[in-house]
């Protein structure tokens, strides 16, 4: 199997007061060609900032300082910005965090539609127009022409992200990024969008990136799940052994908090503490403060990656240590 993303040792930091924190630390994954893996994590552990990364988006005060980032086999670090843009939604396609901010409101959503694919695919207008329509369809919208016609503030958050997705695969692209792609919706128009993104990904056999800080959305498109905490990833594995056996104790209470919340339980599962933040020197493991396991060693010394038993996974933690 080829691989379609490949991230190694990726660290961004952030400028503040002439100091420099990091806010991504260390981490790596890889996407091979038809894999969907999901990042789970709660807010601001680094998942949108990673997502950024990938196509060099980040804020101008946020830097890569180290890292690899290859997407098939093209090193995205030392491409010119024009050579970036060419990338950018023929291999990739992304659907942002914020889908009401990803249209423009004032040109109409056929305007929104062509330009990307007047970039990357060389066809005549008419064809184009005929693409959007399909594009349109393919997302489950039943007046593809009405719509084209139309300008964002006249559809329906919904309708908007099905646009956005529609875009986001306008360019028959190999790997699709999803940021929360459903977060700003209710729930009944959630699972139609998931269920679009699904089949997308199915028939177009794209690999998926899909983030999300909630487990329902990740466990219905992924297959591996990656746990990300304070700006490192702490466990990944199939999604069947993080749902059934998480061995982070941070992934474990992430789990069982949401199973609880799924079954309705009164009682919830509550990890005391919050997520440090990137100023917070911390020497050893981040999760130190909120972990009923740790120990002197936690607090003095970072914890390393160990290989599962099960030969598939990772865990980023001292527990798994064998003295
Ligand atoms: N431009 C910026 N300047 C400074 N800090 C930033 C900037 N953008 C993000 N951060 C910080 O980086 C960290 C990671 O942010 P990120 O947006 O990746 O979190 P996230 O996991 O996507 O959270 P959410 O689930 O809320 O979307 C947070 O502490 C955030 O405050
Ligand atoms: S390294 Fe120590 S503190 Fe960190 S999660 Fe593992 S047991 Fe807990
Ligand atoms: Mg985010």
């Amino acid at each position: 199997m080829s691989k379609i993303l490949d991230i190694k040792n990726l660290t961004v930091k952030v400028n503040s007061e002439k100091k420099e924190l990091k806010i991504i630390d260390d981490i790596s994954l890889s996407l091979n060609s038809g894999e969907t893996v999901g990042i789970i994590g709660e807010s601001g552990c680094g998942k949108s900032i990673t997502a950024l990364s990938i196509l060099r988006l980040l804020e101008p005060n946020l830097k890569i300082t180290d890292g690899i980032i290859e997407i098939e086999n093209i090193n995205v670090r030392k491409l010119s910005t024009k050579e970036l843009r060419k990338i950018c939604g023929k291999k990739v396609g992304m659907v942002f965090q914020e889908p009401m901010t990803a249209l423009n409101p004032v040109f109409s959503i056929e305007q929104q539609m062509m330009a990307p694919m007047k970039t990357h695919l060389k066809m005549p207008k008419h064809e184009l127009h005929n693409r959007c329509i399909k594009l349109l369809q393919q997302v489950g919208i039943k007046e593809p022409e009405v719509v084209l016609k139309s300008y964002p503030h006249q559809l329906s958050g919904g309708m908007r992200q099905r646009i956005v997705i529609a875009m986001a695969i306008s360019c028959s692209p190999s790997l699709l990024i999803a940021d929360e792609p459903t977060t700003a919706l209710d729930v009944t128009i959630q699972l139609q969008i998931l269920r679009i993104i699904k089949n997308l990904v199915q028939q177009n056999k794209m690999s998926l990136l899909i983030i999300s800080h909630d487990i329902g959305v990740i466990s219905t498109l992924a297959e591996e799940i990656i746990v990300m905490y304070a700006g490192e990833i702490i466990e990944q594995d199939s999604k069947e052994n993080i749902l059934k056996n998480a061995q982070h104790p941070y992934s474990e209470k992430l789990i069982t908090t949401a199973l609880e919340l799924q079954n309705g339980s009164k009682q919830l599962t509550i990890v005391e503490g919050s997520v440090p933040r990137p100023y917070e020197n911390i020497v050893g493991c981040k999760f130190a403060p909120r972990c009923e396991f740790c120990t002197e060693k936690c607090l003095n010394e970072k914890p390393p990656v160990i290989q599962k038993s099960n030969g598939i996974g990772k865990v980023k933690c001292w527990k798994y240590v064998k003295d």
